[in-house]
């Protein structure tokens, strides 16, 4: 679990983030496809070129939902329930891809915030995002 200060920290993040958490989730997505090509498998139905609107659209999404898990760390289960079926049930998304997506996330970050990723930042955000994977993926069999 999330202690108070990981709390805080990654809070505090989003806070600084505002609006642009969007556009850092699209270059974690863009990464990701570059650094980890198999996970472009899952998106055979989307243009996944440098710069799309695809893209874009779906890290707004992607974006959307950390934020809330960010406000609801008492209950990311509850507040992630529909989402952990659809990457379950429906997409069927190996959980490794998980781990990609979340250190591209962590590297786009750390590169936007130079000045606030110390390593009590990148513990607390990996602790978050660890969190989240595992209610993401927590309905396969
Ligand atoms: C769809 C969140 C990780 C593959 C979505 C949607 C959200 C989301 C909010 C849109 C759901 C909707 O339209 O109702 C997240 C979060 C992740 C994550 C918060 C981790 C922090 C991944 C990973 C993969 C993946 C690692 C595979 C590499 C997909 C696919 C879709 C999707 C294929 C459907 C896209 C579409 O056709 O529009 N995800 N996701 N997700 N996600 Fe994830």
């Amino acid at each position: 679990a999330l202690s108070q200060s990981d709390r805080a920290l990654v809070l505090a993040l989003w806070k600084k983030m505002s609006s642009n958490v969007g556009i850092y989730a699209t270059e974690a997505l863009e990464r990701t496809f570059v650094a980890f090509p198999s996970t472009k498998t899952y998106f055979p139905h989307m243009d996944l070129s440098p710069g799309s609107s695809q893209v874009k659209a779906h890290g707004q999404k992607v974006a959307d939902a950390l934020t809330l898990a960010a406000h609801h760390l008492d209950d990311l289960p509850g507040s992630l329930s529909a989402l952990s079926d659809l990457h379950a049930h429906k997409l069927r998304v190996e959980p490794a891809n998980f781990q990609f997506f979340n250190h591209c996330l962590l590297v786009t970050l750390a590169r936007h915030y130079p000045g606030d990723f110390s390593p009590k930042m990148h513990a607390s955000l990996d602790k978050f995002l660890g969190l989240v994977t595992s209610v993401l993926v927590s309905k396969y069999r």
